[in-house]
């Protein structure tokens, strides 16, 4: 039997769960990454950033770096193809906090692939690993690494490219193993994972259709993985993460789902600010909502809200009871101020 709430480490970083919360850009900011913890992710990690927007001290870009006292460990992940410029934001991500560097092998995506970065560099396996043993030695903390199986469909290059990685001084892998080519289509083939993991002497995350318990015991079972990352089963339900660590499902009550949602609302503002919030926060609705908690003319409402009070406002009338529950939630979280850290001067300053 696998226990998921058994501890494992990368290098010297304890993780408490065999659960890693997915990096989903457009997704994974401070407020999904602190709920993750709270439902039993042990690891968490930020979106993609870009290492060309750091180094061009892109005030959004650098806005990614915030590191929350309640999220550790944490990794932020960078995505780029020049290993100096790389090495130079990992410094960055050091300074800002985060307890592991993650690279982005694996994005598919026009605007990145075509930049020579994200899953090109399966293609490019020498640059890979320059990039990698750049960052190894500018940084102290670990250095890890995700990656798809490979740019074209049926590839096995992460088989080649991984073990090399590795070498090169990455302290952890996670493969998610479709092609670039596929996007999210077709099913991830961990078979290719049980592979990997017999290659390399570094822990293994398997991402890839993670959806429940089950699979993700089967998973951990059949790879020999170190854990799971889950992505999209934890939009809008972090019901599911709690399910796989514990292996007790438990469907949330309409007050829970509402009292979620309005937590996020409150900290993706405080993150965000209320004009990018409330576009980014409109995918959320239907999320949460969906799975059959509230009828679908619910959510249609609420997207076109001119505010987020308002968008409260009508959450709250369609479950009351939900008041209590965010009262009793913002008193255990951290609050506000204590909880995003301003980021070390010399990052502002570009030095
Ligand atoms: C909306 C979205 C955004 C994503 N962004 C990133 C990203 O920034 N970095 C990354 O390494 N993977 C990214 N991924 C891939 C996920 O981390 C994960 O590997 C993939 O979704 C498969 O896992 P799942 O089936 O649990 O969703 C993204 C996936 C989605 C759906």
């Amino acid at each position: 039997m696998v226990d998921l709430r058994e501890h494992w480490s990368i290098g010297p970083v304890e993780i408490p769960t065999r659960l890693v919360l997915a990096p989903m850009a457009g997704v994974s900011v401070q407020a999904f990454r602190r709920q993750g913890r709270r439902f039993g992710a042990g690891l968490v990690c930020s979106e993609m950033v870009s290492s060309a927007g750091i180094e061009h001290g892109n005030e959004r870009t650098l806005g990614y770096l915030r590191v929350a006292s309640d999220e550790h460990p944490l990794a932020i992940q960078l995505f780029g193809s020049e290993p100096e410029a790389m090495a130079e934001s990992a410094r960055l991500v050091e300074a800002a906090g985060a307890d592991l560097v993650d690279l982005n092998f694996g994005c598919p995506v026009r605007k990145v692939t075509k930049t020579g970065a994200g899953a090109t560099l399966l293609d490019d396996p020498g640059r890979a690993e320059r990039i990698v043993s750049a960052i190894a030695e500018a940084v102290g903390i670990p250095v890890t690494v995700k990656l798809r199986r490979g740019m074209r469909d049926g590839s096995r290059d992460c088989l080649e490219v991984g073990p090399r990685l590795v070498e090169a001084g990455a302290s952890a892998l996670t493969l998610h193993p479709r092609s670039a080519k596929q996007m999210y289509t077709g099913t991830a083939d961990h078979a290719l994972t049980a592979e990997l993991v017999s290659l390399v002497d570094v822990p293994v995350i398997a991402s890839g259709d993670i959806v429940s318990r089950s699979v993700a015991e089967d998973v951990l079972e059949r790879t020999g993985a170190a854990a799971v990352m889950v992505g999209r089963a934890a939009q809008g339900n972090p019901w599911a993460l709690e399910e796989i660590v514990d292996g007790e499902g438990r469907p949330p009550s309409r007050e829970e789902v509402v009292a979620e949602l309005v937590v996020f609302l409150r900290e993706a503002v405080r993150e965000l600010g209320e004009r990018r919030a409330s576009g980014f926060l409109k995918k959320f609705y239907g999320w949460y909502l969906g799975h059959e908690r509230f009828p679908r003319e619910f959510k249609q409402q609420l997207v076109v809200l001119d505010s987020i009070d308002e968008v409260e406002a009508r959450l709250f009338a369609a479950a009351p009871g939900a008041i209590d529950l965010v009262e009793r939630l913002e008193a255990e979280l951290p609050r506000g101020e204590a909880v995003t850290l301003e980021l070390p001067i010399s990052i502002y300053g570009g030095g």
